[in-house]
């Protein structure tokens, strides 16, 4: 067998209509929003990129800092020979977990972009010889088919992005994940911790102003495949913290009375002086909060790490 095989999960057009249905869904309500997923296209990405190398944005560096100290642990705990990566992009982070995963046999990135899963793959398999790597195209928040590879199971969601779920699609997600693995398998999953306002609010809205094209960039995603006429320059970033949900929120505001046409989906939005599109969330979380949500889903934690200044956790659960 090919040490790199390619799996198409995701119909080609699947993506197109999954944004017209939330273009369409997310304009017509109140409060306006739009799911976060839509700002990763090429540009998107690169941004994000950026963002992480910022001074304000910590979440990447704490993150990469306890996979540096815990990577022997993780491997010990778990014994993975099947590590799945739940939106792998460039795998750059994984590399520590791959390095000291010595019983591993398949590494199973998930990711919809193929041009991202293609050059990581490559490049993993000429590295290691003798790993097969199985690349998933799929959308991580829809229901993922794994191939028939051997157990123990590592599943990991990294960077903080199950943050990016509301409360109820976190449930489900996270039952979802649940699904995946057998009783004994692990989840290794990523979550930015509550901390100062003020820190948190810095690392979305940053002095360069980076965060803010990538919160603008979902308007040229929706004009390029939408053939809408947003103006992207007629908007404000805003990040603020929500104190009752413990998330961030990034919205849009709207710097005058305007409206947008969405022709392909025959569609005029009103906007109001001031009105709000709200972008993203991005919750924060406390240890026990992760270890009941887990919980929930039939996960029970078994190993919770940070970083030294205790930003950012790592938390290792278990399937029952
Ligand atoms: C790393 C995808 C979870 O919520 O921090 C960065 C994305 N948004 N700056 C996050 C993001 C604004 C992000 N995730």
């Amino acid at each position: 067998m090919s040490p790199f095989l390619l799996t198409r999960t995701l119909p080609e057009d699947a993506t197109d209509a999954a944004l017209r249905a939330d273009v369409q869904q997310g304009l017509t309500g109140s409060p306006k929003t739009l799911p976060p997923k839509w700002f990763y296209d090429a540009h998107g990405s690169d941004l994000f990129e950026q963002i992480t190398e910022l001074p304000e944005y910590y979440p990447t560096r704490a993150e990469r800092e306890i996979l540096i100290a815990r990577s022997a642990e993780i491997a010990d705990a778990t014994h993975a020979r099947t590590l799945i990566e739940l939106g792998s992009g460039s795998s750059e982070k994984t590399r520590y977990l791959l390095d000291a995963l010595t019983d591993l046999h398949t590494y199973v990135p998930v990711d919809v972009s193929e041009s991202a899963l293609t050059q990581a793959g490559q490049a993993l398999v000429a590295e290691r010889p003798g790993l097969q790597v199985h690349a998933l195209i799929a959308d991580f928040t829809a229901s993922v088919k794994l191939p028939k590879t051997p157990g123990p199971r590592l599943i990991a969601f990294l960077g903080g992005t199950i943050g990016n779920l509301l409360p109820v699609e976190r449930a489900a997600f996270l039952a979802s994940i649940r699904s995946l693995l057998s009783p004994g398998d692990a989840l290794l999953l990523g979550t930015d911790l509550v901390k100062d306002e003020q820190v948190l609010v810095r690392a979305y809205d940053d002095a360069a102003g980076v965060t803010a094209a990538f919160n603008k960039n979902v308007l040229t995603v929706v004009n390029r495949e939408l053939g809408a006429d947003f103006d992207p320059g007629a908007y404000d970033h805003v990040a603020l913290w929500d104190t009752a949900h413990e998330w961030i929120e990034m919205r849009l505001r709207s710097r005058t009375a305007q409206t947008v046409k969405i022709p392909a989906l025959d569609l005029a939005v009103d906007f109001d002086e001031g009105e709000e599109l709200r972008t993203e969330v991005s919750a924060k979380f406390r240890k026990e909060g992760v270890r009941a949500e887990l919980s929930m889903a039939g996960l029970e934690l078994a190993h919770w790490w940070t970083d030294a200044e205790g930003r950012f956790a790592l938390s290792l659960s278990v399937a029952r």
